[in-house]
């Protein structure tokens, strides 16, 4: 039997699913288009963020399909101008008002911005909304260990971490990092963003022709069957089908030994310690 990872359990009991629906870069109508449609396929959650200007029509996708609140998960992120206190509340109104919701499921620091140095501030208060029930989940994207680390040294441990993961750019020592403080990994660019050919690599045609499924599907599998939630992004209906088509199959053991093996030690496109928004 295959065991269901359509779903992953986040630090403080929080479930969310496993694959989600990415949305940068688009905006407008092209992103009510492509969110209704991945509703209507069978997508419950919707990755978003301040910076992609697109939460407005995100909401209205969401608004638009009927879905009871408790039927879909929603992640967004924020900048660093809001970093602060009295920043993280004010964020969250604003996201609150974009979306028309009136709850967030998962709220992340989008970049840490070291130089500005103030994210264990915000992360402190983001947990004090948790427990106001203004957010299901917190957590953080774009950190280092180290800065991982200095959230934890403060007491707390962010429900999730979304960096950038694919066969070729595996950030292992940032996911391990994770694994052993309890933080869930999720991938971002999980299909390399179409800025490498990994998908056509031999290892992964092998896989997919042994299980009848796409190198895409068989990099999603390996993502979430490795305990890793991704948010790929495709406006394509058809692309948005497959991608979420991956529960009904199982690699072995050596399969996802192969795929690990592609690592080529290459970090994130964006250095997280020189850029931030
Ligand atoms: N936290 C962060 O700093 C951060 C940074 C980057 C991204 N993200 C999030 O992660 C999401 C995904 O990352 P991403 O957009 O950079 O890259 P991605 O999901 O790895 O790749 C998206 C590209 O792959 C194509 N694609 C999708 N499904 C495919 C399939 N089955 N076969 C072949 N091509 C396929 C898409 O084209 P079509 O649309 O034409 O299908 C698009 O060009 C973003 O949308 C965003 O929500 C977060």
């Amino acid at each position: 039997m295959i065991a269901d990872i359509s779903s992953f359990e986040l630090a403080g009991g929080v479930s969310m699913p496993s694959v989600g629906l990415g949305t940068w870069p688009m905006r407008g109508q092209e992103a009510v288009t492509a969110v209704r449609s991945a509703l209507d396929v069978g997508y419950r959650r919707v990755d978003t963020a301040e910076n992609y200007e697109n939460e407005d029509a995100v909401g209205q996708a969401l608004a638009q399909s009927r879905l009871d609140r408790d039927e879909f998960f929603v992640t967004t992120k924020f900048n660093k101008k809001w970093h602060s206190a009295q920043g993280v509340r004010q964020a969250l109104e604003n996201f609150l008002a974009r979306l028309g919701l009136d709850y967030v499921d998962l709220f992340l620091i989008h970049w840490p911005n070291p130089q500005q140095d103030t994210y264990v501030e915000a992360f402190t208060e983001l947990v004090m909304l948790v427990d106001e029930g203004k957010m299901r989940a917190a957590g953080v994207s774009n950190f280092k260990p180290y800065q991982l680390q200095n959230i934890l040294e403060a007491g707390h441990r962010p429900a999730l971490s979304q960096i950038q993961v694919d066969p070729e750019r595996q950030s292992a020592e940032w996911q391990a990092f994770n694994t052993e403080h309890g933080v869930r990994t999720e991938a971002y660019s999980p299909l390399g963003r179409q800025k490498s050919d990994f998908l056509s690599h031999p290892t992964l045609a092998q896989i997919s022709g042994a299980h009848g499924k796409s190198s895409a599907q068989v990099t999603l599998r390996w993502h979430v069957q490795s305990g890793r939630a991704a948010a790929p992004k495709s406006a394509d209906p058809q692309r948005q089908r497959e991608n979420l088509d991956i529960f009904d199959f199982h690699l072995t053991q050596a399969e996802m030994a192969a795929i690990d093996a592609m690592d080529t030690g290459a970090g994130p496109f964006t250095d997280s310690d020189e850029f931030g928004h």
